[in-house]
């Protein structure tokens, strides 16, 4: 019998995760074996984490909050896609070195425009966060040229490197894309409308917990999407449909597809997302 195909998702908190399902209904698509474990693991006990994992023959590892900054640290190559994001989501090991990826941005794409059938060109959209999840996507929301591109997170300051970092690594004119970072204040929310808000924060973490955001924002937004998962819906998206948006989205479609790219980046089949996309695992 063949060996089974050794894989992980860590991070803190991580009992919520549902990657192992998803991963298994992918595996059990093809002739492969898996076995796919999640543990809690912070900056602190990363390194040592992945030491064992691939002493131990593990193959790939999803990365979650709050690793996905860190975990750049322990890879021998990194992949242009994580470069441009400074952030990455899977770790792997292949011909005997540790690469570093991100999917995130691929796979929110992928929800965006081929389940959501939402285009972003010429488009204004808000990020809310500038964390490693706010990271993992905007060069990928970039590429698809949208007109403005704003990031606003409660520490101004993160913000404002991230756009610095961003600037320096990508041509935001040949984009046409006019970015600008700030902070969490009406002054600077309230300053544009957006057709679409992405809640990269962390708060969605917290079931009930609500970013207090002035409901003028949501005012023509046609979509409101959490990077988060959840079976019921966070209060990002009741608080933004209470103010107005004409649909909201949680991360299902999203972290579905990151991971079925992740998937293939450690076994090389590329799986079919249908199923799990018609149906959330609970
Ligand atoms: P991740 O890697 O998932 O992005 P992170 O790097 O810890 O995780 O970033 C969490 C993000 O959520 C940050 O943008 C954080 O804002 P700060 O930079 O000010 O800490 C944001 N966040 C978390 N809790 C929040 C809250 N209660 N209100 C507003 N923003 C919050």
């Amino acid at each position: 019998m063949d060996k089974k195909l050794k894989l992980a998702v860590i991070g803190k908190p991580i009992s919520h995760s549902k990657s192992p399902e998803i991963h298994q209904d992918f595996a059990s698509q093809f002739d492969t074996k898996i076995e796919f474990k999640k543990d809690e693991v912070t900056p602190e006990t990363l390194e040592t984490w992945l030491a064992d994992f691939f002493k131990d023959a593990g193959k790939g590892v999803s990365i979650t909050l709050p690793l996905k900054e860190a975990a750049l640290n322990y890879a021998d190559e990194i992949s242009d896609r994580a470069r441009l994001a400074s952030a990455c989501n899977v770790i792997y090991s292949k011909d005997e070195k540790i690469f570093a990826d991100c999917t995130d941005g691929f796979g929110l794409i992928k929800d965006l425009e081929e389940n959501l059938k939402v285009s972003l060109e010429d488009k204004k959209i808000l990020i809310l966060g500038a964390g490693g999840a706010a990271r993992g996507i905007i060069p990928s929301i970039i590429e698809k040229k949208p007109a403005k591109l704003k990031v606003a997170n409660r520490t101004e300051s993160k913000a404002l490197l991230l756009r610095e970092d961003l600037e320096a690594k990508v041509n935001l004119k040949e984009k046409n894309t006019i970015f600008e970072a700030g902070d969490l204040s009406d002054d600077f929310l309230l300053d544009d409308s957006y057709d679409l808000v992405i809640n990269s924060t962390s708060i969605s973490t917290q079931a009930g917990e609500s970013l207090g955001l002035p409901k003028d924002l949501f005012t023509g937004t046609k979509l409101a999407y959490d990077l988060f998962y959840s079976a019921k819906k966070t209060a990002f998206m009741q608080d933004a449909l209470a103010a107005g948006a004409e649909k909201v989205s949680d991360g299902w479609g999203m972290l579905v597809e990151q991971g079925a790219e992740s998937f293939r980046l450690w076994t090389n089949l590329i799986p079919d997302t249908s199923r799990l996309l018609e149906k959330p695992i609970d």
